[in-house]
């Protein structure tokens, strides 16, 4: 699909435009007749797909930034990029200091600041690289004095139009390679990790997988964030641990069950060297690399009677073995991100894995599993893997079950056994 050009983005932002799509669901929910009673009310086929498509995107973005969603406009590559609003505010805290009272949004009414002090004695941040303006969103909103740059035309004015009710918020058309960053307190980055569509400022995209090809690229957001005061860089979960300064911390985090990122702080944003995982939910939960045992490398015993699918932060930062005290629990594998343990999880640990009580160890061999799995009136299968050469969807088709009970199935290693732990979710 072919993104916005600069020109359909300002017949957008006419106010009459921008009041047609606040007022969308009034027109019937079919696709097609939405797009000829907009054509009839004399939109050009321009104006009507921008805003068929802008209706969509604020739907798909509430995920994402809750109900500001809907007072928003996006690109597509924006929003897949763009920041959960609880992982921005998590960053705006690290940016300004865990814990610290800056006073909230200087819109807001209440202290006993005018506007004017408040913006005056606000910390700075650079946000290089800003998108659709999610984590500025946050900066400002946590009330730092946010300047937010993209180097992409339409994607700086979205950020504009994204961050117009913050006024301690302003937005630069630049290149992050051309902003004088000494002059902030803290930087903030995070380089575009995937190509820009061909002949569109953002149409369909590609990962890129050299950091020397982000933009900016690594070692140049990597150099600015050690010469600053304060400084974070986010990043994709699978980087390789061996990029990661000694100088900075490294938080792996996921929210909802999700990896979604790694970040790493520097100066006064780093709390604690080393790694660290936050598991963002219902529950929070912070393991950090001090938390690993010194006794017991790995940890490996028997499987008992639950099984314990640690959260796929913990797993990216590499901490598994940090649970096992905790949780009473050992690994099935040195190697494999699976622990097991005979006590069912509680306490502030359980937040940081999912649980399955072991019902029986089954053999891995499809027609042996098949009738293991069929005497126990079993006909309905989740299956997982860690460790498993194996694809979940062949194997249920290989399976053939007739109709019978739920369960799930954990392909894995016992050791050096490939076994298949029949389980059901705690
Ligand atoms: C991953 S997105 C940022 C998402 C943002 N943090 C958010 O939460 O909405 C990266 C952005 O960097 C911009 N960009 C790429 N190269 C840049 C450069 N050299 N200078 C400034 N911005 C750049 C892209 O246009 C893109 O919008």
């Amino acid at each position: 699909m072919k993104s916005m050009d600069p020109q359909t983005l300002t017949e957008l932002l006419d106010v009459s435009v921008l009041d047609r799509l606040d007022r969308i669901e009034d027109l019937p929910a079919d696709e097609l007749a939405r797009s000829s009673a907009l054509r009839k009310e004399g939109y050009s086929a321009e104006v009507t797909a921008a805003l068929l498509t802008q209706a969509q995107l604020r739907k798909d973005a509430v995920k994402k930034l809750g109900p500001f969603a809907e007072d928003m406009l996006f690109t597509r590559d924006g929003l897949a990029q763009a920041t959960r609003l609880p992982v921005a505010a998590h960053h705006a805290r690290r940016l300004l200091g865990e814990g610290k009272d800056t006073g909230g949004n200087t819109n807001t009414a209440g202290g006993q600041d005018t506007d004017a002090e408040a913006a005056d004695s606000a910390p700075t941040i650079a946000d290089l690289g800003c998108g659709i303006g999610a984590d500025s969103f946050a900066f400002a909103g946590m009330g730092a004095q946010v300047t937010a740059v993209d180097a992409d035309e339409v994607t700086a004015a979205i950020a504009s139009f994204n961050l117009r009710h913050l006024a301690n918020a302003s937005i630069e058309h630049a290149r992050a390679e051309d902003i004088d960053t000494s002059a902030f307190d803290a930087l903030w980055f995070d380089p575009a990790r995937r190509t820009v569509g061909k002949g569109t400022t953002s149409g369909s995209t590609a990962r890129i997988f050299d950091p020397e090809d982000f933009s900016p690229s690594l070692s140049w957001v990597i150099d600015k964030a050690l010469a600053a005061k304060a400084a974070g860089i986010k990043l994709g979960p699978a980087l390789d641990h061996s990029l990661i300064p000694d100088e900075a911390e490294a938080q792996w985090v996921s929210h909802l069950g999700e990896v979604v990122e790694v970040c790493l702080y520097f100066g006064e944003a780093r709390q604690r060297p080393g790694r660290s995982a936050l598991v963002m939910g219902e529950r929070t939960l912070l393991v950090h690399e001090d938390d690993l045992p010194t006794d017991d490398e790995d940890g490996v015993g028997e499987p008992g009677q639950y099984l314990l699918e640690p959260d796929g932060a913990i797993v990216r930062a590499g901490l598994v073995t940090a649970l096992c005290g905790p949780l009473q629990a050992r690994r099935v594998h040195p190697k494999i991100a699976y622990l097991t343990t005979d006590v069912e999880p509680s306490g502030p640990a359980s937040a940081g894995v999912t649980a399955y009580e072991v019902t029986d160890v089954l053999p891995a061999k499809i027609p042996s599993l098949r009738k293991s799995l069929i005497s126990r009136g079993i006909g309905s299968v989740v299956i997982k893997k860690r460790g498993a050469d194996i694809v979940p969807d062949q194997v249920r088709r290989q399976l053939k079950l007739p109709a019978g009970d739920k369960a799930t199935l954990v392909f894995t290693r016992l050791g050096d056994r490939h076994v298949v732990l029949l389980t059901q979710p705690c």
